[in-house]
């Protein structure tokens, strides 16, 4: 494992060596044994708590993340949804996030500001996600941690606006008194390093590490990404005001017909999207149908290996970005 290099706000919240958020993966990807490894090699990961139907599973993955870290603290990615009763669900949670020992958790979808008092109380640190400059401003007078902006050009769900990540990472620190965590389409350390010259605290990764060995999806899902050349990829349900960047493949294709109908009933949209066959698609490496999350940063992913060795190439190349900038400081 490398040395720490960067010591950021992220660093010094999380108490973690590098600057660097593994960002949750759904539907249930990023599980105990994940995590872990993100912790082990110094960034901070989030067990999703949505992508378990029965709890004791859920459970059983904080308890294994545990073990692997020997005890470290770990984080758990919340989804808030609109449903009435989930903010109520997320409450009753938090005893057992805190009894396994997670320290902190990447929120996501609505405005945290109901669930946050109950998780600072806890002792809990709350970092919510959104992809626009615009939601973070208000996200940041809530009590939160700290906030994490995600671009255009990221895995999963990149907003409405679907403005790039160069234009948020260099707008956000400026109009946010918190620290500010920038993601979508980074997969190296030369964007690390440009982040934080913006002034950003650190950076999340989703695509980047769909690669990395101690995830369960198969071998050939995998290798599928590393043969991708980051134009695989597509924006869906823009009519539900959705959007979503997936693989495109056939049930992007049904969807992306849809739309084009006008048809605005999700439940025209469900047998395409849902979570059941990108299951089974990450099981066994058929991507033909299902919706998987697949950002620009798939350029990037370009070879199978662990977390740490991921990790270790992004710090060695960040630590020559900021050596080729100290290098021209001394030209003018
Ligand atoms: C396969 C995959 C699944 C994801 N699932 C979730 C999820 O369940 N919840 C969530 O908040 N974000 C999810 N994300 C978004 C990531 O946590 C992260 O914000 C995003 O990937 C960053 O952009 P990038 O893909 O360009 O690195 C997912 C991303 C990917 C690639």
């Amino acid at each position: 494992m490398r040395n720490q290099i960067f010591r950021t706000h992220l660093t010094e919240l999380l108490g973690i060596r590098h600057p660097i958020l593994a960002g949750g993966l759904g539907p249930g990807v990023s599980d105990g044994r994940y995590v872990a490894a993100v912790v082990n090699a110094g960034g901070m990961g989030f067990i999703v708590h949505t992508g378990y139907d029965d709890p004791d599973q859920f459970i059983d993955e904080m308890r294994i993340c545990r073990e692997l870290t020997g005890g470290k603290s770990f984080g758990v990615n919340l989804y808030i949804s609109r449903v009435a009763g989930s903010v109520e669900k997320i409450i009753a949670r938090i005893p057992q996030l805190v009894e396994h020992g997670c320290s902190v958790v990447e929120t996501a979808g609505q405005n945290p500001a109901p669930i946050v008092p109950a998780l600072r109380e806890a002792g809990i640190k709350v970092i919510h996600k959104v992809p626009g400059v615009r939601y973070a401003v208000s996200v940041a007078r809530t009590d939160v941690d700290a906030v994490i902006v995600v671009g255009n050009e990221c895995g999963g769900h990149p907003g409405i606006y679907q403005i790039g990540t160069m234009v948020q990472a260099a707008q956000a620190p400026g109009v946010i008194d918190k620290p500010v965590i920038i993601g979508g389409g980074i997969g190296t350390g030369s964007q690390i390093a440009a982040v934080l010259a913006m002034g950003g605290a650190g950076v999340i990764m989703g695509t980047r590490m769909m690669v990395a060995e101690e995830l369960w999806p198969s071998r050939a899902y995998k290798d599928q990404m590393v043969a991708g050349n980051g134009t695989e990829s597509v924006v869906i349900k823009k009519i539900l005001r959705d959007n979503h960047r997936v693989l495109a493949n056939h049930s992007t294709a049904a969807v992306l017909a849809l739309e084009a109908q006008g048809v605005t009933d999700f439940e025209a949209y469900r047998p395409h999207v849902t979570g059941a066959l990108t299951r089974e698609g990450y099981r066994t490496g058929n991507l033909a149908t299902g919706t998987y999350d697949w950002g620009h940063a798939a350029i990037f992913a370009d070879q199978v290996e662990p977390v740490e060795a991921i990790f270790d190439r992004l710090i060695d190349d960040a630590a020559q970005a900021v050596g080729r900038i100290n290098a021209m400081r001394f030209l003018c």
